[in-house]
C-alpha cells in the first residue's frame, strides 16, 4: 500500500468484538494497543499494564480478527530491564498472543531491541513523538516536536528507527510540518495520530472514535456516540423489565406441542401429591 500509496488504515482492538467489527469493517492493521490498560481495564495509565494481561487481550483479537496484519504493543517493562526480557516477550507476543508483529515506544534507546527482533523474523513498528509510557518523563500528554531541536531529536529517532530495520514507525502528537517533514524524509511508511493527513496511514484508539470514552484527544474524531447510545438502551432494557414489557411473549419467549405440556401438567400435579 505504501508503494502505491494506498492510505493505510489501522484502528485498536482489545477484545474478540472490537476485533471483529474492525474486520468487518475492512480495516488494514489492527492494533492491541496498551492504550486498553485505560479504555478497557480502568487503570489510571498505560504503565500499570503488563505482559500477561496484554497477552490475554492479545489472543481474544487474534480470534476475532483474521485478515488485518495484527500489532502488539510492547507494554511499559517488557523490555527496559534487558535485551533478552525484551526479545523473550517480544517471542511471547507472537507465540501466546498470536500477533505477527510488534509496536515499540521509543528512539535510540530502543535501537538494539529493534534490530535484534528484526534479525530474528519479528516485524517492528517504531512509536515516536509522544510516547504515552513515557507521559511522566514528558509532563503529559502534551504535543511534542514544537522546538526546533525537539523535531531535530524525533527526526534523528525516526530515521535511526528505519535503520534498525522498523518496517513502518507511529508518529503521535506532532505538528503538522513536522510529521510532514518525517513522510518525506523516511522510507518506511508513516502511520499518524494527531500528525498530519500527509503520513502513509492513520490509526486511532476505537473506544475514543467509537465515542465511548468521556475525554477525547483533539486529534480524534468521533464517528459514533456510544456514551449515550449504550446507557440508553440499557435504561430502556431496565425500563421494560420493570414495567414487564419485556421479553414479549409473542417474539422473546418459546413454546412447547400441547401435548407434552399436557402431559408434563398430569406428571407435576403426581409429583405434588407425592411430596
Ligand atoms: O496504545 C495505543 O493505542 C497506541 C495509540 C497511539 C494508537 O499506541
Amino acid at each position: 500500500m505504501y508503494m502505491t500509496g494506498t492510505p493505510i488504515s489501522m484502528l485498536t482492538a482489545y477484545d474478540y468484538h472490537s476485533a471483529r467489527y474492525l474486520e468487518q469493517a475492512g480495516i488494514d492493521i489492527c492494533l492491541v494497543g496498551d492504550s486498553l490498560a485505560m479504555v478497557a481495564c480502568g487503570y489510571a495509565s498505560t504503565n500499570e499494564i503488563g505482559m500477561d494481561e496484554m497477552l490475554y487481550h492479545c489472543r481474544a483479537v487474534a480470534r476475532g480478527a483474521k485478515t488485518p496484519f495484527l500489532i502488539g504493543d510492547m507494554p511499559f517493562g517488557s523490555h527496559q530491564a534487558s535485551l533478552e526480557t525484551g526479545v523473550t516477550n517480544a517471542i511471547r507476543m507472537i507465540r501466546e498472543g498470536g500477533m505477527e508483529a510488534v509496536k515499540i515506544e521509543g528512539g535510540k534507546d530502543v535501537l538494539p531491541l529493534v534490530t535484534r527482533l528484526v534479525d530474528i523474523g519479528i516485524p517492528v513498528m517504531g512509536h515516536i513523538g509522544l510516547m504515552p509510557q513515557r507521559q511522566s518523563a514528558l509532563s503529559g500528554f502534551r504535543v511534542q516536536g514544537k522546538t526546533a531541536e525537539s523535531a531535530l531529536q524525533i527526526t534523528k529517532d525516526a530515521l535511526a528507527l528505519q535503520e534498525a530495520g522498523a518496517f513502518a514507525v507511529l508518529i503521535e502528537a506532532l505538528p503538522s510540518r513536522v510529521a510532514e517533514s518525517l513522510v518525506s524524509d523516511l522510507r518506511i511508511p508513516t502511520i499518524g495520530i494527531g500528525a498530519s493527513s500527509a503520513c502513509a496511514g492513520q490509526v486511532l484508539v476505537q473506544t475514543d472514535m467509537l465515542g465511548m470514552t468521556e475525554k477525547v484527544p483533539r486529534f480524534c474524531k468521533k464517528y459514533a456516540d456510544l456514551a449515550t447510545a449504550v446507557p440508553d438502551a440499557l435504561r430502556a432494557y431496565h425500563e421494560e423489565v420493570k414495567s414487564r414489557s419485556f421479553p414479549e411473549e409473542s417474539t422473546n419467549t418459546y413454546d412447547m406441542p400441547e401435548e407434552e405440556w399436557r402431559r408434563f401438567s398430569e406428571l407435576r400435579a403426581e409429583l405434588k401429591q407425592q411430596r
